[in-house]
């Protein structure tokens, strides 16, 4: 058996750096360390931070953080009221936002402070989302798909700038219908594409690699967007294809192919990934 890994796969940037901040935290204090929701979407990495004393507490819940405690700041970002409430409540705040996001948030600040319009692509229900809401004025619209941006009217648009940017992990395919879109209603608009390359990385190497193999295992929690978005292109593209956490989740069917593929969401470490590979192989040469 042969395993090939995608050329791109596994952990971005934001969410290593979100990561070690954590370690880092956690090793060098004995108090409990509180991540404002879930650092990253994969369960079997947060049960091992869990087990070194993090804590999750959602934003609703911040009143029970108490005063002085150390509050990491998810790679999502989260909006400038809570930053005011932990300030308040003297916490030791560690930002670990995405510098992209964090850019996303900077870039809607700046734009409402003139009070122009700003359009942001992406989901309502996701951190990143809020949080960058939390920067907007009171000429912000959200648009989660194209049939929203048709329905997008906007009032005083000549007078004031539109811009359009989007959640970093936003469909890149969708961003470009709604850009159309809006560009025939508002020709003046900027447009500012804020999707992050990582995501599109992971999916265009995950493309290619569905070329060479007879199955694809895409390795990820099930609570990942960009994971779950893999699955799909790995199953659109591949006869094999199976969603696991980690090496238990292997189907039978995948000890048995010629050549196995393996990607992993932006959230998945590098150990599970290790160990995928690792029990395949195993497997493999206890047959020989
Ligand atoms: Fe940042 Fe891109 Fe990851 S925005 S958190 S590097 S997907």
């Amino acid at each position: 058996m042969k395993v090939v890994r995608a050329e791109v796969l596994g952990f971005c940037f934001g969410v290593r750096r979100a990561v070690e901040e954590a370690k880092k935290a956690l090793c060098e204090n004995t108090s409990t360390v509180y991540s404002l929701g879930p650092l990253i979407h994969n369960e079997s990495v947060l049960e091992k931070l869990g087990k070194s004393g993090l804590k999750i507490i959602n934003e609703e819940n911040i009143e029970q953080i108490k005063n002085e405690s150390i509050v990491i700041i998810r790679a999502h970002g989260v909006e400038p009221s809570v930053i005011n409430q932990l300030k308040n409540k003297n916490c030791k705040i560690i930002d670990a936002t995405c510098p992209r996001v964090k850019a996303n948030q900077k870039m809607v600040q700046k734009y409402s402070s003139n009070n122009n319009h700003v359009i942001l692509t992406g989901d309502m229900n996701h951190g990143e989302v809020k949080g960058i809401a939390g920067y907007a004025g009171e000429n912000f619209h959200l648009i989660q798909n194209p049939e929203e941006a048709k329905r997008l009217e906007l009032k005083d648009y000549a007078e004031k700038e539109i811009i359009l940017l989007s959640q970093t992990t936003f469909s890149g395919t969708e961003f470009e219908e709604i850009e159309t879109i809006l560009k025939k209603k508002y020709p003046s608009l900027t447009v500012k594409n804020t999707i992050c390359p990582a995501t599109n990385e992971r999916q265009q190497a995950l493309i290619d690699l569905c070329k060479n193999v007879n199955g694809i295992l895409v390795i990820g929690g099930k609570s990942s967007a960009n994971t779950k978005r893999l699955f799909q292109i790995a199953r659109d593209n591949c006869k094999n294809a199976a969603l696991i956490q980690n090496k238990d989740d292997i189907p039978s069917i995948f000890y048995t192919l010629e050549t196995v593929g393996l990607t992993a969401g932006a959230s998945t470490p590098d150990d599970i990934i290790e160990e995928v590979e690792n029990t395949l192989l195993l497997s493999y040469n206890k047959k020989l």
